[in-house]
């Protein structure tokens, strides 16, 4: 998912293209925005966290482009590609690196396992479409 700050400075094509350029195939993608509600339901696992708050105010901010991304071995490699959470320890080259603003506006998002793929991929995309 690129998040509201990335959009927001007109990267959308940009990342997309380095996505593409790592191996992965655009099987869904689209432009919404969520409201605060369901950025807190996106995240829910993070609820006891401080940042919780401010987190779903800045992922219901503007618009997002959530994907689902095809490839052998996608979570592992998609994490690699985009890099630390934290701008600051993202390594070089990675879309954090280049187009995150700080650890919180991190302009992209990634699952962290295939399990929660599935799961992130059903709350943008409906469960019973074909791909
Ligand atoms: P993401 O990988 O999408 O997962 C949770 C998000 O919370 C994270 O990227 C950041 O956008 C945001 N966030 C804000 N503060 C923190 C923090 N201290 N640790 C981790 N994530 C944070």
């Amino acid at each position: 998912m690129i998040k509201p700050d990335a959009v927001e400075g007109n990267h959308t094509g940009a990342i997309i293209r380095m996505i593409e350029e790592a191996g992965f195939r655009v099987v869904a993608i689209k432009k919404t925005q969520l409201t605060p509600e369901r950025a807190g339901q996106f995240y829910a696992v993070h609820r006891e966290r401080p940042f919780y708050n401010d987190l779903r105010t800045y992922m219901s901010s503007g618009a997002i482009v959530p994907m689902i991304l095809e490839k052998e071995n996608a979570v592992a490699d998609f994490r690699k590609l985009i890099g630390a959470t934290n701008p600051a320890q993202a390594e070089e080259g990675t879309i954090r690196k280049l187009y995150a603003k700080s650890l919180e506006a991190n302009a992209i998002h990634g699952s962290d396992s295939d399990e929660n793929a599935e799961i992130e991929g059903n709350f943008f995309f409906a469960a019973t479409e074909q791909y």
